[in-house]
């Protein structure tokens, strides 16, 4: 990895606990390296403490115990003043936008510039630029009610990047957004990595954020890290329970339990869930063992997607054949990829009783077993819009 811009070493955050409520450990000993240049997700449910983790590397909250390093500088010893020279390479966005109502967009994007005391012709220049380059230019005249939440976003993302900051974080900024809108400001986001050199760091709970343009991510639970890796790895092969809950989550290809209920009336031979990936389960490289094999397979369920922009997912065939030439197509395929024997309608298979880890065979290569449990659906769904709470704008902090 290149050098780290981002540093934590055994970060911890307690919230003190008042006569009402008890203390929370919301960062609890995180050791976490973002990379320059990169694009880092921080996935976790609500509570997690992603947004204390983010809110660490611009110290609007100082650690318990344990360092941060943001761009080559320790945070822990730092005076207000310092702090400020810090942050102001530190851009932020939003969930709710944080838009001041009062102001047009240029008047929104021109505020940290005002708060910097750019002078007022260099100050027009740059708004004129970083609306261009959001492509929001011709609503630099309008007020942020009248605009889309797509276009808010685009109009925060711009006023963020208005100091030339190394950093940008990223908080639920897509979570209020249709998933269109998502990711046309996802799109945004990666050219503002690409275009502008600028590490990115996005906060979410959605895994297709991830899946659409992470190039590594962080998995948090109770405080901790659960899990790290590069995009692609996190879902080919996800270690910890909660990753595997993300992926079902985001990947949707394997039939829940009330979809196989559905399959086998309609295909009561023998059902197996075939892994795709770039690795060795290639769609060829499996149609090839069904040929050899001289079993017909059909397509019954699946999909097939893009992970870090390589092919992931899995296919669910009805293999129809001989006994014997069923069972050497399916012994075959797990030398290949990753596979899960459902069975016949008539002799079911008995599905794993749980979720616990994935169990590979020691060798490099996709893990041998399937690691999605089909109860592990939904879990997302159940869980709204959330406000992102009251976070202030940081150049008001510094105001
Ligand atoms: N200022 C605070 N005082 C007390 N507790 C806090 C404070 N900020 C956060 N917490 C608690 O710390 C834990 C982590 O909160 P945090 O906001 O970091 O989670 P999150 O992962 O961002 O969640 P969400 O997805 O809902 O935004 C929660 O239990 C939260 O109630
Ligand atoms: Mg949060």
């Amino acid at each position: 990895m290149s050098t780290p811009i981002i540093s934590f070493r055994d970060a911890v955050k307690v919230f003190p606990g008042t006569r009402r409520r008890p203390e929370v450990r919301a960062v609890d000993g995180v050791t976490l390296d973002i990379a320059e240049g990169e694009i880092f997700g921080v996935i976790g449910y609500s509570g997690a403490g992603k947004s204390t983790l983010v809110r660490l590397i611009n110290a609007l909250e100082r650690t318990t115990s344990g360092s941060v390093v943001v761009g080559g500088r320790d945070l822990t010893g730092l005076s207000e003043s310092q702090l400020r020279e810090v942050r102001a390479g530190i851009g932020m966005i939003f969930q709710q936008f944080n838009l001041l109502s009062s102001r047009t967009v240029a008047g929104n994007v021109a505020y940290p510039l005002e708060v910097a005391k750019w002078p007022k012709d260099k100050r027009e220049e740059r708004v004129r630029e970083l609306l261009e380059f959001v492509g929001i230019s011709d609503k630099a005249g309008t007020y942020p009610a009248q605009l889309s939440g797509g276009q808010k976003q685009r109009v925060g993302i711009a006023r963020a990047l208005a100091a030339n900051p190394r950093i940008l974080l990223a908080d639920e900024a897509t979570s209020a957004l249709d998933p269109e809108t998502t990711r046309e400001v996802l799109r945004l986001l990666q050219r503002v990595n690409r275009e502008l050199g600028i590490t990115v760091v996005i906060i979410t709970h959605e895994m297709d954020v991830v899946r659409y343009c992470c190039d590594r991510v962080a998995v948090m639970e109770h405080g901790k890290v659960a899990e790290t890796g590069d995009a692609y790895s996190i879902f080919s092969s996800p270690t910890a329970p909660i990753t595997r809950r993300f992926v079902a989550t985001s990947l949707r290809d394997r039939p829940s339990d009330e979809t196989l209920a559905r399959l086998r009336e309609r295909h009561p031979g023998r059902l197996v869930v075939v892994g795709i990936d770039e690795v060795t389960g290639s769609t060829r490289a499996i149609t090839q063992v069904f040929r050899d094999q001289g079993v017909e397979p059909a397509v019954v369920y699946g999909g097939i997607t893009e992970v870090a922009g390589k092919p992931y997912g899995s296919l669910t065939f009805e293999i129809a054949g001989p006994d014997d030439a069923v069972a050497a197509a399916i012994a075959r395929l797990r030398d290949v990829t990753a596979v899960d024997d459902l069975g016949t309608a008539a002799a079911p298979a008995v599905e794993p009783a749980d979720t616990e880890p994935v169990e590979t065979d020691g060798r490099s290569g996709p893990p041998r077993t399937r690691v999605i449990g089909a109860q592990d659906y939904g879990m997302l769904g159940a869980r709204g819009a959330r406000l992102a709470g009251p976070d202030p704008l940081i150049i008001e902090e510094d105001d």
